[in-house]
């Protein structure tokens, strides 16, 4: 049996990722067949393989190497995988279907073009070969030249096939990164903004943050995703974000407010709608119609996120009963989004101390939130509440608000 012989691109040992030809020859352009490529010749006899070695290398292939198919031929071909591998069919069929077979599932000479040398034409051997992954049939008698051309077609479409598949893995790579980044700076985007309107009301911003917490955990508990859930996380965090333009003279007024000022106050639904949401189905289709810019501002405005926030700031405040505001929505015409935020929202405000009230007791919260069963809220979302009664504590405590900011004593919450 000859060997291997070393010319033939050895594998580091424990090397883990696919060799391809492109991995092998770190060019522009295609390995040439004739000075650079690897070709092993693996056959049953010595005549073939004579034949072959010969026929390339009067071609003016300088690499080749020839090895007799026996049963560690795998195991060899593994140890030095070259650019093409030339097999001979037909002289031993079932050892040459297992031989292909062994070469095809083999993960790590997947990526090594197989081309298949017969002897004669046989178009069922041709149809098996191609199926199981062969690159290539050929059928004596080829001319010289016809060999050269398909062996260099080969290496060429294989350095094309890698240097794509290459690309296409930068590429995915790279978008990755970039969502990830997106996402993250969303994320802090979001909470810069619900952050920056709480603490014009709250003393240390904590509230927007436990409220979007308590909303993840009641909508998992309603069977949303996890990934519509960690969305509601950071759009409830936003409910309260027109209180932005709420005057201090009322939101900072101590005692209890006029009436006038009262309905101001209800405003910040709106106001938080139109902050993240500032433009009417209408007024969209104008802006779009009119100017490339409009469309790309409202493309931003249009993310899930941001329409989710937007509907969580307009219907906090509805109640199951249709007493609520801004729109008196009653029952399910109520937001989901929005059903489950009064029931964080008001748990939240009840249980933490404010400048104006103590903070509640938990188990009293839970009995005055059951009092608004059906009335202020949706039982439905109240029960998940409940259920995940023990969670919803875990977070009260985990971000349990702690120095005041601003000296904000005097707040109106
Ligand atoms: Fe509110
Ligand atoms: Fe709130």
């Amino acid at each position: 049996m000859s060997a291997v012989a070393e010319r033939v691109a050895p594998i580091p040992a424990g090397s883990t990722a696919l060799p391809t030809v492109h991995d092998r020859h770190s060019r522009q352009e295609p390995p040439d067949l004739c000075t650079e490529a690897h070709v092993l010749v693996v056959g049953w006899s010595e005549d073939y393989l004579e034949t072959l070695q010969a026929e390339l290398e009067n071609a003016g292939v300088l690499h080749v190497t020839v090895c007799r198919a026996e049963t560690r031929a795998v195991e060899q071909i593994r140890g030095h995988l070259p650019d093409i591998l030339l097999l001979e069919a037909g002289l031993a069929e079932s050892r040459h279907a297992g031989l292909l077979q062994a070469l095809m599932l083999e993960t790590r000479l997947q990526n090594c073009p197989v081309i298949v040398v017969a002897q004669r034409r046989d178009l069922e051997q041709k149809r098996r070969c191609l199926e199981i992954g062969c690159f290539d049939f050929l059928v004596r008698p080829f001319e010289q030249i016809e060999l050269v051309l398909r062996l260099q077609h080969t290496l060429d479409s294989c350095w094309y096939r890698d240097t794509l598949r290459m690309r296409d893995a930068q590429f995915e790579e790279a978008v990755r990164r970039r969502t990830e980044d997106l996402a993250q700076s969303r994320m802090e985007i979001v909470q810069c903004l619900a952050r920056a309107a709480e603490f014009r009301d709250d003393v240390t911003g904590n509230h927007v943050v436990r409220v979007g917490k308590y909303v993840r955990i009641i909508s998992r508990e309603l069977g949303l995703s996890e990934a519509h859930a960690e969305l509601l996380d950071q759009a409830a965090q936003l409910h309260d974000v027109g209180k932005i333009a709420i005057p201090d003279s009322i939101l900072k007024k101590p005692g209890p407010l006029e009436p006038d000022q009262f309905d101001l106050m209800r405003k910040h639904t709106a106001f938080g709608k139109q902050v993240l949401c500032p433009f009417s189905a209408h007024e969209q289709e104008q802006i779009r119609s009119h100017t490339r810019l409009g469309n790309q501002v409202l493309s931003v405005r249009s993310s899930p996120l941001m329409m989710l926030a937007a509907r969580i700031a307009q219907t906090h405040h509805e109640r199951w009963d249709g007493t609520g505001y801004p729109l008196g929505l009653a029952g399910e015409d109520i937001p989901l989004e929005g059903r489950m935020t009064a029931v964080a929202d008001v748990f939240d405000a009840l249980s933490t101390e404010r400048p104006y009230k103590p903070a509640i007791p938990r188990q009293r919260c839970f009995e005055i939130m059951e009092q608004g069963r059906a009335t202020q809220f949706d039982p439905r979302v109240l029960d998940a509440f409940f259920r995940r009664s023990e969670d919803i504590t875990r977070i009260q405590m985990q971000y349990m608000d702690d120095v005041p900011f601003f000296g904000q004593q005097e707040a109106q919450g």
